[in-house]
């Protein structure tokens, strides 16, 4: 028996790194999974991955910025196996932005739109689905970025931070109608886009490399836990919350 057994699963940027893993962790747990991505290469691998695995999953690409493909992503899922329960938005880019007076307008906008409104687009679709069969998950993958200021990188902690408000006012509109949301916030984990982050702004590693208590990197399947236990029927009474997964970052 899986957490999520005959559950029917949506994962945005599932492609890699952190997506990716829970995508995998909710086939694992008896969940059938759409695996969406705008990088068709690696959503197919991640598909290959869960069905060498013995799991279901079936790939969509989509860019979650375009509304379009938005609904077409939720359709697709409940064209294949006739419902939505649990979705996971982990769809992202994060660069170090600079100082405020240094970085232009279109950076600020730019990040907003991927970290944020995104991530609304993304609900607006999967919630209607999930309602549509009596109710359901949403977890929203977030940054501790968001819970209290990271100098040079204020755009992405805005909009991170703007990805939390957004998870417990929606959980206040959906509650009443058996409908979970939630966000996982991750410390510094160790994914192809960190990788990417390192190279752009190397003096950052050594400081990030040391962000948990646990002193050392999260792992994606970290994550994918946290998500895991949100979208089961273990998390039956929590809506509204902002878990950190972070090895006590934090804290620190
Ligand atoms: N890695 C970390 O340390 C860390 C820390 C805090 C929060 N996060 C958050 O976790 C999530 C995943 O991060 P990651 O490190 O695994 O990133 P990653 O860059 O390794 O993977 C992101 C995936 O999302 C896809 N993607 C990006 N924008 C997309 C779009 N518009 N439409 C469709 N697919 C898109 C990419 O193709 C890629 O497969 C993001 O929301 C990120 O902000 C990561």
């Amino acid at each position: 028996m899986g957490l999520l057994d005959a559950k029917v699963g949506l994962v945005t940027g599932s492609g890699q790194g952190i997506g990716r893993a829970i995508a995998q962790a909710f086939a694992a747990e008896g969940a059938r999974v759409l695996v969406s991505d705008f990088n068709t290469a690696s959503g197919e691998e991640t598909v290959a991955l869960i069905e060498a695995a013995g799991g279901e999953a079936l790939f969509v690409a989509a860019d979650v910025s375009d509304e379009g493909a938005v609904a077409g992503m939720v359709q697709a899922a409940v064209d294949k196996w006739g419902r939505l329960d649990i979705a996971c938005n982990s769809a992202a880019l994060s660069r170090g932005s600079g100082p405020i007076h240094e970085y232009s307008r279109e950076v600020f906008d730019q990040t907003l739109a991927m970290c944020l409104t995104n991530t609304w687009l993304c609900m607006k679709y999967e919630i209607p689905a999930m309602l549509a069969n009596g109710g359901g998950a949403i977890v929203n993958i977030s940054s501790n970025a968001s819970l209290r200021g990271q100098a040079f990188n204020t755009a992405y902690a805005a909009a991170k931070s703007g990805v939390n408000l957004l998870t417990k006012s929606s959980a206040a509109e959906y509650g009443a109608k058996n409908l979970r949301i939630n966000a996982v916030s991750p410390g510094v984990v160790r994914t192809p886009g960190l990788e990417a982050y390192f190279e752009a702004e190397p003096d950052k590693k050594p400081g990030l490399e040391r962000a948990a208590v646990m002193n050392r990197l999260g792992e994606p399947e970290e994550i994918a836990q946290a998500v895991v236990f949100l979208c089961s029927e273990r998390a039956s009474f929590i809506t509204g919350q902002i878990l950190s997964v972070d090895g006590g970052g934090a804290v620190r």
